[in-house]
């Protein structure tokens, strides 16, 4: 059983009449945890409860055993928090920067010399360390703000939309530094994102939040074998085969000629061929569909009675063709 690091109970942060957190219980364990939700979701306000930044308004919780009400401090001091603000400063260089980090969680001059610039080569910013902060891109500024937050070599890192404003390179080359982080380092990491593959390339868990709600949390792969799905395209009949599937109460959702159903065992595949075969209609392709975690938010959206046609309604990510609706609501995960 992994350690539990983070533990909130009815966690609730109101604005004024806003309600920004609304009673969240939480219980996330060591490991890589994905924050997600669309744009004002509560993600930022989250982090900041966590780390005892602001006040709550009522419940209770704890991160690394230090109370997020009256151990802030001890908090801020073990973990290290990349904020999606920008809270460089535009004429000091990295290695000024990454070692006054360093310096403000109590390391002495030397040894954070020492680690900004150990830090600074595992982030990739090794050449340009020296060259004054706004002279930077985007992609440089966010490997900044890691090395910052790594520098002290922390148990746990909260990263708040690590990946803001990066084009895909340097989006790609975050991820791949944040799970090295995890993997290399064991250490643990709790990273928001709006965007599902941010969330899946580095992370083993989730939380899902919408409207300052808890809407999911668990493994992304128990999250996911919720939904697992043939999927089916057909030459020719895509009527009878959609009626023929019906009628055999696999309650096919179409799209043109591809259609999917749920994979129920392995005998699924043969009961779609024999419908095929009597109905006299030719697939041409049959396979799993593996279900991104965007189909997962659709899902889950759904059971809650939203209507959502595609996932751009609702997240700002590069809108994705989603060739087949939303699937039905079924039960199971872990809420
Ligand atoms: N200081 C504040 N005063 C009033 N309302 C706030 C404040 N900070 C956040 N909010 C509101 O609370 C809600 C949650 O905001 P939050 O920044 O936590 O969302 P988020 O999930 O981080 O969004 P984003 O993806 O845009 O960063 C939003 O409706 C936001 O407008
Ligand atoms: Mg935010």
């Amino acid at each position: 059983m992994l350690e539990v690091i983070i533990e909130t109970h009815s966690l609730t942060k109101n604005y004024g009449p806003h309600v920004a957190l609304d009673s969240i219980d939480l219980k996330i364990r060591s490991g890589a945890t994905g924050l997600l939700g669309p744009n004002g979701a509560g993600k930022s306000t989250l982090i900041k409860t966590l780390l005892g930044l602001i006040q709550l308004t009522s419940g209770d919780g704890s991160v690394l055993g230090y109370n997020i009400k009256t151990e802030g401090d001890m908090i801020r001091q073990r973990i290290g928090y990349m904020p999606e603000y920008d809270c460089l400063t535009p004429e000091m260089n990295a290695v000024d920067q990454v070692k006054y980090c360093g310096e403000l969680t109590g390391m002495n001059t030397s040894s954070a010399h020492r680690r900004a610039h150990e830090v600074l080569e595992y982030v990739g910013l090794m050449e340009a360390r020296t060259r004054q902060i706004e002279t930077y891109s985007t992609g440089m500024a966010q490997a900044t703000k890691l090395a910052c937050a790594i520098v002290h070599d922390p148990q746990l890192v909260i990263c708040d939309e690590p990946t803001n404003g990066l084009d895909t390179k340097a989006r790609s080359f975050m991820l791949d530094t944040l799970f090295q982080v995890v993997k290399q380092g064991g250490r643990s990491i709790l990273m928001s994102s709006h965007m599902m593959d941010d969330v899946e390339r580095v992370c083993e868990r989730m939380l899902m939040i919408h409207k300052g709600k808890l809407i999911a949390q668990g493994k992304i792969e128990d999250l996911k074998a919720i939904d697992r799905e043939i999927e089916i395209s057909v030459w020719g009949g895509a009527d009878k085969m959609e009626t023929g599937l019906k009628d055999a109460g696999m309650k096919p959702r179409r799209s043109g000629r591809v259609m999917r159903v749920v994979r129920i065992d392995e005998t699924t595949y043969d009961r779609v061929l024999e419908i095929a075969a009597k109905e006299g209609v030719q697939i041409r392709r049959m396979e799993d569909y593996e279900p991104s975690l965007e189909d997962l938010f659709l899902v889950i959206m759904e059971r809650l009675g939203y209507t959502v046609k595609t996932s751009s309604d609702l997240l700002q990510t590069q809108p994705t063709a989603r060739a087949v609706a939303p699937a039905p609501s079924r039960p199971g995960g872990e809420f």
